[in-house]
This record gives structure tokens, C-alpha cells and sequence, in this order.
């Protein structure tokens, strides 16, 4: 006995050693591809913490279950969607592009430009005041890819800009904060729901030629989620714990005509630069079978008020559950840890349906070969 626990501890003991053997040997900035991501608050890590707006998550309980257990910024009890994609292709987490901490060495390591309340168009969150919208997300991605030149200069810039992998997430703002905002509002007048649908993918097929122009080539974009689904909309729109039918209507039109403009773009530059990730199936897998990943529910949100704990914001006031990792959703609107962990593992290992043309870990595996 004593010489078969002298052995497993022996061998735990080199396991640790050669563990962290791989992972203090290469500066870690220098060794993983860099990382960049836009869009709004399902993946800000923090920028909207730098600005004069009512969209942000930076007091308690936000981040309960950060490493620090303190509000980061995220909207989400603890790690959001790209911290779990940073986990898996081995990099530290990408620092908000507008915190000052984003400088030297950290810079390639690639940047977070998302701001919680944006959309595809610029009047969409206009209520949130200051909030970085995607065209000027898009400026200060030129921005930085200048700091860089500064550091590294321009041809090793452009390998770290052209080797990166990107993630954008934007759209369900403008329904939620434009479209169905309020009754009879602006751009419902303007617009049948199938024809602002068509408006938003032209205006966001030109945002993504701007990203490639840009030197992006290896770009994940996802579709919205089922937004009539979210416990907010269940709260304030849905009868009887159904989802609200009209932003479910919208997200239906909007994801098949999101992946057909990414087919064209892919068409266009001759190259599958752009990868759809159907997030709306992983949600809607969590939605008509909690149980099968842990949740006891996907209606009820984790902290808030009301009917669903759906109604306002989620502060030091509201009821909070227990065992976040049991709800699917962490305040009205935003997916817990959990599931976020959970639609990265579909991210990388998921079939064609989830991930078109290829999921993260066929990516990674192609451009090793570069
Ligand atoms: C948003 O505003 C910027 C700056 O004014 C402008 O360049 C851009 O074309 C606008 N985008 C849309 C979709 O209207
Ligand atoms: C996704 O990843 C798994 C491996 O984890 C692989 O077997 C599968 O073929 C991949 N699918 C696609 C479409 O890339």
C-alpha cells in the first residue's frame, strides 16, 4: 500500500512538472494567436465600465463567480463567451480595448472592443447614452492595429492581425433596444419585419468587408439567440411562460439570412473566412431540455425580480439564486457561466449544424498547419 501511494503521488508530482513545464516555457502572448472580439454585451468584458452609460455590469452580484468574485464588467456571474474561447486556444483573456492596462506586450494577446447595449445600426441603444458603436469599434481596431506597428511593426503586425481569430456577436439589439423598443417605434414605421431584417444583414455584410479589409481573416460570427425566449421577454411579453412570438419571429428570419450572407462574403474573398455559429440552437437546446445539461431552468433567470426574476436589473436588491450553475440564465437577459461554457464547447466540437462550414477545433487545427 505504502509503495503504490508513494508511486501515484510520485507520478502526480511529475505530471504537475510537466504540466507547467508546457505552460510557463513560451511568453504566452507570443504563443497562442491573438484575439479579437466586437459586438455587444453578450461578450463585453468591460469596456462600457470606461464610459458615462446606463449599460454595465460592474457592481455586485455581477462577477460572483469571477476568479475575483468581484464585477468585472462581464455581464455574467463569472467568465463570458470569449473568456472560454481564450481558455481553449490557450491565450489569457483579451483585455477591454479601453482599459490602460492594454499596452506593451499585452497588446498581442488582441483586444475587446464589444460595448453591452450596441447593435448592427447606430440608432439602436440610443437610450444608453455612451456606448461604443460597431463602427467605432471598428475605427479603434485601426487603432490599435497602429499601436502594434509601433511595437512589432507592420509586417508582423499584419501575420498577428491576419492569424488572429475574430468573434462578432451583435443584432439582438436591434430588435430588443430599437425595433420592439416601444410600441410603434421609429423603425417599425420605417420598416416591415422582414424588410428591416433584410436592412440589418446589408448594413452588417458591409461591417464584416470593413473587418476583412481590415486584415481579419478567420472571423466567427454569431446569429442572435432565441430573443422571445429570454426570461425579460417572458416577463414582460410572453403568455403563460411562452415564448413572445414576434422576437421569435425575428430571430428566425434573421439567423438563415445571417449564414446566407456569410456564404456569399466566403464566395466573395474565394476563402472561408467567415464561420457561422448558430448559438440560437445551443440556446434552444437548453430551452426545451434543461435538464439534460444541469439547468433546473432555462426560463427563470438566476437574479432579478418579478415574474421569471425577469423584470429590471440585476443588483444587490434583487433575489438571487443559490447554485448559479443550475440556471441557464445569470440576470434577464444574459446566459450564466454555465451556458456560456457550455455554447463554447458547441463552438469547438460542434456538428455543421451548429458550426458552419467547421467548428473552432477544425480551425485551429487547418490554420496550425499555416
Ligand atoms: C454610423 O455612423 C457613422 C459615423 O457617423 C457613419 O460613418 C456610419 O455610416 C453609420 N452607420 C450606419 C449603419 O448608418
Ligand atoms: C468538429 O469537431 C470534432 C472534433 O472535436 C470533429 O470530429 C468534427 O468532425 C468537427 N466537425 C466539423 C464540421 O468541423
Amino acid at each position: 500500500m505504502a509503495t503504490s501511494s508513494f508511486q501515484t503521488s510520485w507520478l502526480a508530482v511529475a505530471l504537475v512538472v510537466v504540466a507547467s513545464g508546457i505552460t510557463l516555457a513560451p511568453p504566452r502572448a507570443e504563443a497562442a494567436r491573438a484575439f479579437f472580439v466586437f459586438g455587444d454585451s453578450l461578450v463585453d468584458n468591460g469596456n462600457n465600465n470606461y464610459l458615462t452609460t446606463t449599460a454595465r455590469a460592474d457592481s455586485p452580484p455581477y462577477g460572483i463567480d469571477y476568479p475575483t468574485h468581484r464585477p468585472t464588467g462581464r455581464f455574467s456571474n463569472g467568465f463570458n463567451i470569449p473568456d472560454f474561447i481564450s481558455q481553449r486556444i490557450g491565450s489569457e483573456p483579451t483585455l477591454p480595448y479601453l482599459s490602460p492596462e492594454l499596452r506593451g506586450q499585452r497588446l498581442l494577446v488582441g483586444a475587446n472592443f464589444a460595448s453591452a447595449g450596441i447593435g448592427i445600426l447606430n440608432d439602436t441603444g440610443s437610450q444608453f447614452i455612451n456606448v461604443i458603436r460597431m463602427y467605432q469599434q471598428l475605427d479603434y481596431f485601426r487603432q490599435y492595429q497602429q499601436k502594434v506597428v509601433a511595437l512589432i511593426g507592420q509586417e508582423r503586425t499584419r501575420k498577428l492581425v491576419n492569424q488572429a481569430l475574430v468573434l462578432v456577436t451583435v443584432g439582438g439589439n436591434d430588435f430588443v433596444n430599437n425595433y420592439y423598443l416601444v410600441p410603434y417605434s421609429a423603425r417599425s414605421r420605417q420598416y416591415s419585419l422582414p424588410n428591416y431584417v433584410r436592412f440589418l444583414i446589408s448594413e452588417f455584410k458591409k461591417q464584416l468587408m470593413r473587418l476583412h479589409d481590415l486584415g481579419a481573416r478567420r472571423v466567427m460570427v454569431t446569429g442572435t439567440g432565441p430573443l422571445g425566449c429570454v426570461p425579460a421577454e417572458l416577463a414582460m411579453r410572453g403568455r403563460n411562460g411562452q415564448c413572445a412570438a414576434e422576437l421569435q419571429k425575428a430571430a428566425s428570419l434573421y439567423n438563415p439570412q445571417l449564414i446566407q450572407m456569410l456564404k456569399d462574403l466566403n464566395k466573395k474573398y474565394k476563402s472561408q473566412v467567415f464561420i457561422a455559429a448558430n448559438t440560437q440552437l445551443t440556446h434552444n437546446d437548453f430551452i426545451t431540455n434543461p435538464k439534460a445539461f444541469g439547468f433546473i431552468s432555462s426560463k427563470v433567470a438566476c437574479c432579478g425580480q418579478g415574474p421569471y426574476n425577469g423584470l429590471g436589473l440585476c443588483t444587490v436588491a434583487s433575489s438571487l439564486c443559490n447554485n448559479r450553475d443550475q440556471y441557464a440564465f445569470w440576470d434577464p437577459f444574459h446566459p450564466s457561466q454555465k451556458a456560456n461554457r457550455l455554447i463554447v464547447q458547441q463552438i469547438m466540437t460542434g456538428s455543421t449544424k451548429y458550426m458552419y462550414p467547421m467548428n473552432l477545433s477544425t480551425i485551429m487545427a487547418l490554420d496550425s498547419r499555416l
